[in-house]
Formats: C-alpha cells, sequence, structure tokens
C-alpha cells in the first residue's frame, strides 16, 4: 500500500536519519506492551486527549467512554494513546474557569506538537473544554474530531424539569423571597444534576458542543446524545473510527474550519438560543485557525435567525428532549432549506453540512420548532457600541415577556430604555452590598459590575446577571437590565449586556461611569452610552487611575500580562501568530 502522505509519527519512530533518536524515542513507548512491528508499522497513532478526571466531573464519564474510542480507532486500524488534558471544571475552578480555557488550549497546542501524534480525538463536554480543544487544534492544525460527552440526563423536582443553572438562578429567588429555605435550595439545585454528563441545559456545554458539531468538527448528531445513553458510546466508538480515517485523507481543522463554517455556527447559535459565551469562544477558535471572524459578524450574520429550539433557559426542555426530537442536524436542516447555511461546508466524516442533514428528521416539534413557525422570530445576539464600550453583547432570545414589555415595547420610544446606574466593583462588592437598605436601587436601576473581564478579574467572571435586592424580588421586581465587562452563565435567562470590551480594568467606558449617571440603550442603533457631556467624560478619563491588580497564582500574572478583550475571543494574543505548526517539526 502506497501511502498518500508520509505519518508524523514516523519523524520519531521510524527515521532512518536519525536512528540514536529514533531508538529513544521508541523504546519508552514500548512500555505497554506496543511491538516494535505495530510502532513501525505506519500505523496511525491517534491521541485521546483525555478531559474526564475526578476534577472534573462534567467530563468525567470520558474516563469510560475511551475504552470504545481506543475500539474504534485499533479497529480502524490506528494505535491509540490517550493522555491528560488540563482539567477545566465550570462549577470548580476559583477565581472562575475561564481563566483555564487559554491554559488547556496553550498545554494541549504544545503537546499536540510535540508528540508523536497523526491524529487526536478531543474529548469535550463543559464549557471550556471545547473551545479550549478546538483552539489548540487549530493552532496545531493535525486531523482532529471531537466527541462530546453529552448532557446529564434531564433532572426533576417535584414534577418539573430542573435544568442545570436554569434551576439555580430560580432557587436563588426563591431563597431570597422566602418561599423556600437553605436546605430546600441545596435539594432543589441537587435534583438538576440526576447522572454523568455536562448541563443539561442549552448553556454553555450544549451550546459549544453543538458549535463543534455545526463547524463540522463532530460526527453528525454527537452533541445532543445524553452521556448515560447506548449511543453516546457508540459514537465514541464511530468517532475513534473516523479519526483513523481523516489521517490518512489527511482532512484537517483548516479544511473543515472555514469562514463558511463558522457563519453557519452564528446562525445555529440563534436558533439554538446558544449561550452567551459562545461568540468568545467561537471568534478566539476563528483567530487561531486564521479566519477573519468580528464580534459584529454575530450581529450581522445571526441576529435576524429565529429561536427554534425550545430548551432551557430560552424555553422549557432539557438534553434529552433535544435528542430525541432529532439534536443539531434537525436544527441544521431547518436552517439549510431556509437558505440560512453554507451547505457547502466541509464537515469531519468527509461529507458536505448539507448532505449531513438533508434528511433529519423532527420527532418532537415541541422541542425544535420550524423555521416558519418559531419560538421567537429574531433570536441572534445584538452587539451594542457607545460610550460605555465599543462592543458588548445582549442575547434576545432570552428576553421575557414582562422584560420586553417594561423596558422594550414603551410606546413613543420602542426599542429602548433609560435607568439609572447602580455600580458595582466585582461580585464581591455587589453581594456585600445588594442588600444594603441604603444602596439607592429601585425599579429604575440598572446593575453595572465592572472589574470583571478577563484581565480584571481575572479571566473574565460570569457575574453579569445579577439578582435584584431581596426587598426588591419580594415585590415580584425579578430581574433588572445588567451591564458589565464579565461573561454570564449560558444557563442564565437574563438579558443582560455583556462581554463589554474594552473592559473596565483598562480604562474602557465602564471604567468612568458613576453610581448616579444615566444609562441610555438603544437596540435600535445598537447603541449604550453615558447621559453626560462629553467634557465630563473625558475629566473624568484624565483623571482615571488604574486599578491594582493582585494575582494568586503565577498563571493569572502570565494570562493578564497577554490576554486580549472579550470582543477578539479572548486569546493570548501573542499566540494567534502561530499558525499551522504541526508540520513546523524539525525546523529551527
Ligand atoms: Fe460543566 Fe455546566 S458546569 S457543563
Ligand atoms: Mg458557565
Amino acid at each position: 500500500m502506497t501511502e498518500k502522505k508520509k505519518l508524523r509519527s514516523r519523524e520519531w519512530f521510524d527515521n532512518p536519519h536519525d536512528p540514536g533518536m529514533t531508538a529513544l524515542y521508541l523504546e519508552r513507548y514500548l512500555n505497554f506492551g506496543l511491538t516494535l512491528a505495530e510502532l513501525r508499522g505506519g500505523k496511525p497513532i491517534i491521541g485521546i486527549a483525555q478531559s474526564g478526571s475526578d476534577l472534573s466531573p462534567c467530563n468525567r464519564h470520558h474516563l469510560d467512554l475511551a475504552t470504545r474510542i481506543r475500539d474504534g480507532i485499533r479497529d480502524a486500524g490506528g494505535i491509540p494513546m490517550e493522555f491528560p488534558t488540563h482539567p477545566i471544571q465550570e462549577t470548580g475552578k476559583r477565581p472562575t474557569a475561564a481563566l483555564d480555557r487559554n491554559l488547556l488550549y496553550m498545554t494541549l497546542a504544545e503537546l499536540l506538537y510535540s508528540y508523536p501524534l497523526d491524529g487526536v480525538v478531543l474529548t469535550t463536554g463543559c464549557d471550556k473544554t471545547t473551545p479550549g480543544m478546538l483552539m489548540a487544534a487549530a493552532t496545531v492544525d493535525i486531523p482532529a474530531i471531537v466527541l462530546s460527552g453529552g448532557p446529564m440526563l434531564d433532572g426533576w423536582y417535584k414534577g418539573m424539569r430542573a435544568g442545570s443553572g436554569t434551576v439555580v438562578w430560580f432557587a436563588r429567588q426563591e431563597l431570597a423571597a422566602g418561599r423556600i429555605n437553605y436546605d430546600q435550595f441545596l435539594e432543589m439545585v441537587a435534583s438538576s444534576a440526576p447522572s454523568p454528563g455536562h448541563c443539561n441545559t442549552m448553556g454553555t456545554a450544549l451550546s459549544m458542543n453543538s458549535m463543534a458539531e455545526a463547524l463540522g468538527m463532530s460526527l453528525p448528531g454527537c452533541a445532543s446524545i445524553p452521556a448515560p445513553y447506548r449511543e453516546r458510546a457508540q459514537m465514541a466508538y464511530e468517532t475513534g473510527r473516523r479519526a483513523v480515517e481523516i489521517v490518512h485523507e489527511d482532512l484537517r481543522p483548516s479544511k473543515i474550519m472555514t469562514r463558511k463554517a463558522f457563519e453557519n455556527a452564528i446562525v445555529a447559535a440563534s436558533a439554538l438560543g446558544a449561550s452567551t459565551n459562545c461568540p468568545p469562544h467561537l471568534n478566539a477558535i476563528a483567530r487561531h485557525i486564521g479566519v477573519e471572524l468580528d464580534v459584529t459578524d454575530w450581529d450581522k450574520v445571526g441576529y435576524d435567525i429565529p429561536l427554534l429550539v425550545n430548551l432551557m433557559p430560552a424555553g422549557e426542555y432539557l438534553g434529552e428532549g433535544f435528542h430525541h426530537a432529532g439534536g443539531v442536524p434537525v436544527v441544521m436542516r431547518e436552517l439549510l432549506e431556509a437558505g440560512k447555511l453554507h451547505a457547502d461546508a466541509l464537515t469531519v466524516n468527509g461529507k458536505s453540512m448539507g448532505e449531513n442533514v438533508k434528511t433529519a428528521v423532527c420527532e418532537d416539534r415541541n422541542v425544535i420548532k420550524p423555521y416558519k413557525q418559531p419560538m421567537l422570530p429574531e433570536a441572534g445576539f445584538a452587539v451594542l457600541s457607545g460610550s460605555l464600550f465599543d462592543s458588548a453583547v445582549m442575547k434576545t432570545s432570552v428576553v421575557s415577556p414582562e422584560f420586553r414589555k417594561k423596558y422594550l415595547e414603551r410606546p413613543g420610544d420602542p426599542n429602548a430604555f433609560e435607568g439609572t446606574a447602580i455600580v458595582f466593583e466585582g461580585p464581591e462588592d455587589y453581594h456585600e452590598r445588594i442588600n444594603d437598605p441604603k444602596l439607592p436601587v429601585d425599579e429604575n436601576s440598572i446593575l453595572v459590575i465592572r472589574g470583571t473581564g478577563p484581565i480584571g478579574y481575572p479571566g473574565a467572571a460570569e457575574v453579569v446577571n445579577m439578582l435584584p435586592p431581596d426587598r426588591l424580588v419580594k415585590q415580584g421586581i425579578n430581574l433588572l437590565p445588567c451591564i458589565g465587562d464579565g461573561r454570564q452563565s449560558g444557563t442564565s435567562g437574563s438579558p443582560s449586556i455583556l462581554n463589554a470590551s474594552p473592559e473596565s480594568a483598562v480604562g474602557g467606558g465602564l471604567a468612568l461611569l458613576q453610581t448616579g449617571d444615566r444609562i441610555r440603550i438603544d437596540l435600535n442603533k445598537r447603541s449604550a452610552d453615558i447621559m453626560i457631556s462629553a467634557e465630563e467624560l473625558e475629566k473624568r478619563r484624565k483623571a482615571w487611575v488604574p486599578p491594582k491588580l493582585v494575582n494568586q497564582t503565577p498563571w493569572q500574572e502570565l494570562q493578564r500580562k497577554y490576554v486580549g478583550q472579550l470582543s477578539t475571543g479572548g486569546c493570548l494574543d501573542f499566540a494567534t501568530d502561530y499558525q499551522k505548526i504541526a508540520e513546523t517539526f524539525g525546523v529551527p
């Protein structure tokens, strides 16, 4: 058999020009039972980038799935090599999991580049594990395929679906209003996590795994299969098999993750009601693969796409319902037939997106709506700018009817509202003062949080969705408009204006805001402004003193030094200079 392309791993294991190094490279990898013939035999070596561990319960299931990935790799004629990746648990990492996305990225890029791997299976799940791994695969550009771990089974509490995260925000309101006690609060929250898997809502995890599928980086149908279902293990097997084939076909991420693929992902995000973390994560992946993608593309390409998926937080159902209805392929088919998809975008199974989804059948119209009868007509991200920031994102699919009525449908001034700023210096300050009776917060306030961007927090905290003070919640005011330079959980139904860039820590407009200032938001004009004079603004800018940032770990210091803003993906900016590096082996 003639090989189309020399395997990368042969540089290590079968390089007659450098017998000494080859011997050294070879001998220790024989140590777990591999034979010389196997390693020299020209079989592709497929890495399994293992994200599961006890520290990352959302991905822990991959420790079991790896057995089936290995079977698939072996049956297709490859050699599996499993290795650990930097763990990220969204709900366990302090000060915030987002700090570690770039650490996972950088460490995985280093491993993929510098070890004898011909291809890799990326085991994704919890929020940042998916973008972190795709960013690494993008930089190195060796054949890569995503295996999602899958959402947990649906959670139930007293006959009602209890969704990850979403139930926390609800239970927190109930606790604040005094309708439940602390024990009931914890019981309610625990009910949303009934099995292995990642969040079962359309939070950041299910959104980003769906994005991986919409980009074409996983096999069709991969994202939605719940973690404990037998189909998940079957998908692991098929993914392992396919990982070997893509090496033979030299099907690299750069051939799949094109501008067209990103546009497909953006329209899918609107239809899914996906997380506000999708824009920064996808923009980061795009930068690492060298595709031009601007934060305003989310508005231009995706704003007028309707909401089709009835999943919390924008709707009622959870992961199991999404899967039974047909998952991402059905959503893509709706978009395809509406002419909103680049049908010819290549995917990792070697076929185009159009071919993959054209026969997908919806099995439950309660969960995935037809394009012409959507849940909402325009459900994309609005990207705002003004004196408060150069850009910030608002997720319109979660604007509740109450919010719409109160703020966006006022006669004479539709889609615009004004409020008085109450400014918090980070989440600690918010928690300390929100229930202070002296805080001048009322139903006409806009809650603003700053110091929570990628440099300020560091990592960009998920804190912008702030609950009003308990006394307002008790009066039935559960929601106030929120603005911030941090992020918010994908499981939150708050229509906050977030990811404000540049952040306050580097002197963005939010840094100049004072409690008591009037703020005007106009969604028609996509504007967000402080209602003070240009002179006053300039005066404040001149008087502004950068905050003193205190690091607790060396990584925090490094990240703060090199990280960019959320509008451009929150990347380590210097790292985007490294493009498609797999083949630079041995070149000084
Ligand atoms: Fe891990 Fe939501 S906390 S997926
Ligand atoms: Mg999150």
